[in-house]
């Protein structure tokens, strides 16, 4: 790893990109969030007409997936094909199916290796469910943002967003390969009763100490 990276976890609705996009700015760093990647081979599988759910199908299509990666200030996005996929990794459908494709070990391994080369090239804060746990096991920058379920439905529903997010959120925790976890060195910030200003201090606060130890 050349670069510390940021790693920041947590479930669905949590606050994880929006803060860790605030991070990523004021640190000047590159922001990732791998849930877009995880949702992008979900849609590609899904414009193929490959089934997502039938996991050799999956696997046997994953060599061929045409995923790269562009920026949007600092902000990376993700490619398919030339097209910049923004929208389509939010609808119903994708939701649906991508905790399904994200427990496949095969589509896991891939994805890991492409956010680990990220950081050899520039600086990132990278969001996920296991960036502090297996993605960047060594970096002493873990934080694990977490809301009250009810906060969390309550947030993804003022977005006018469709998400199951408590059924999304027992599939990431309960499945075998890399589940969504607390690393144990990371850093809780339960955010239920926090703005997102209060959260960014908080993380950007610690990272500062760390940095100056
Ligand atoms: O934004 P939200 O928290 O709702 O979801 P996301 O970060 O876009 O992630 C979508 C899904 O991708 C998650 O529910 C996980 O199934 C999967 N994911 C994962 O398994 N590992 C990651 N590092 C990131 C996402
Ligand atoms: O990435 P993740 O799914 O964890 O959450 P997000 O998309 O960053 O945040 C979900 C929604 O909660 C957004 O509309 C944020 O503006 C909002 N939010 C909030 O109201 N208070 C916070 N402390 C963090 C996020």
């Amino acid at each position: 790893m050349m670069y510390p990276a940021i790693a920041i976890d947590g479930p669905a609705a949590s606050g994880k990109s929006t803060v860790a996009r605030l991070i990523a700015q004021k640190l000047q760093y590159t922001f990732i969030n791998t849930g877009a990647m995880y949702r992008a081979v979900t849609w590609y599988l899904l414009q193929r007409g490959i089934n997502p759910q039938d996991t050799a199908a999956v696997v046997a299509a994953l060599p061929g997936i045409p995923l790269s990666f562009g920026k949007d200030g600092s902000v990376s996005t993700v490619v398919c094909e030339g097209r910049t996929l923004t929208d389509e990794l939010k609808g119903q459908e994708v939701n649906g199916l991508v905790s399904t494709v994200a427990a496949i070990p095969e589509v896991r391994a891939l994805l890991v290796r492409k956010q680990r080369e990220y950081n050899e090239s520039e600086p990132v804060v990278m969001e996920g469910r296991d960036i502090g746990t297996v993605v960047f096991p060594d970096t002493p920058f873990k934080y694990f943002v977490t809301a009250s379920e009810e906060v969390r439905a309550a947030r993804r529903a003022a977005e006018g967003i469709t998400d199951s997010i408590a059924e999304r959120d027992k599939k990431d925790t309960q499945r075998a390969a890399s589940p969504l976890a607390q690393a144990p060195d990371a850093r809780l910030v339960d955010t239920s009763d926090m703005s997102i200003d209060e959260v960014v201090a908080c993380i950007a606060d610690d990272i500062r100490a760390k940095l100056t130890q």
